[in-house]
């Protein structure tokens, strides 16, 4: 059976992570590669319908633990619906954000609740990415660049800079801890750049 090629970009809110995804795909494709660009929370219809629910609002709109379960109810879908058939098919799934994303902010956010991702992620999910690109960034500029969208998906960007500083820290121990699926790319830098080292580390996992 032909398989594909399961990529994600992760990061904090602002990193750049759907601006490199974007140029990553536009770059695969360019080259003769099948791909196919999503993001999570969304990616299916269903998950795009959990997205709204789980964006818009205050932020205590829900506990961690109701989050938890939604945002892995969205990723089923997902998976069920979009990666594992494009993967089947043998194409480069592109994801912005997969399962570190819940690691990080439902994990860590709001008390110490890793023990539950990992668990419900095993029982629901259950595959990781081949590779992982970590966009990391200074938190203030990042968030600065986040706020400048201005969009009505701000319930995480509104858990402020203290947040945003605990998720990088914890972005980064997450990739010591899964170094082999994992590259660190320094976001700090004009795009093209940035692209140019992504480019870098897929290509390795192409040849
Ligand atoms: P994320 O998906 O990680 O939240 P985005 O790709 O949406 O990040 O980028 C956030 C904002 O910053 C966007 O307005 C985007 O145009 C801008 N941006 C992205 N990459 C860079 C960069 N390397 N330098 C400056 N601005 C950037
Ligand atoms: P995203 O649209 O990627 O936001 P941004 O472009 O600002 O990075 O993701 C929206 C928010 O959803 C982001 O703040 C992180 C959060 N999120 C979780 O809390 N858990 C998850 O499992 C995922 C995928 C995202």
């Amino acid at each position: 059976m032909t398989k594909g090629l399961f990529l994600s970009f992760e990061g904090i809110d602002g990193s750049g992570k759907s601006t490199q995804a974007r140029r990553l795909a536009d770059a695969l494709e360019a080259r003769g590669h099948a791909v196919v660009l999503t993001r999570e929370p969304g990616g299916s219809p269903g998950a795009e319908e959990i997205r709204a629910l789980v964006l818009q609002g205050a932020p205590d709109r829900w506990s961690a633990e109701t989050e938890l379960l939604l945002f892995t109810a969205a990723r089923r879908d997902h998976l069920e619906r979009t990666i594992r058939p494009a993967l089947a098919a043998g194409r480069v799934v592109i994801c912005d954000r997969f399962a570190d994303s819940t690691r990080m902010y439902q994990g860590l956010s709001r008390g110490d609740l890793r023990g539950k991702v990992d668990a419900l992620h095993d029982l629901m999910i259950g595959i990781e990415p081949d590779l992982t690109l970590l966009i990391d960034m200074d938190p203030r500029a990042a968030l600065a660049r986040a706020k400048a969208r201005a969009t009505a998906e701000e319930r995480f960007e509104d858990f402020g800079l203290g947040l945003q500083e605990r998720m990088r820290a914890g972005f980064l121990a997450l990739a010591r801890e899964f170094a082999p699926r994992f590259a660190v790319i320094d976001g700090n830098r004009d795009a093209a750049c940035v692209a140019a080292d992504v480019l870098d580390a897929v290509g390795a996992r192409l040849a």
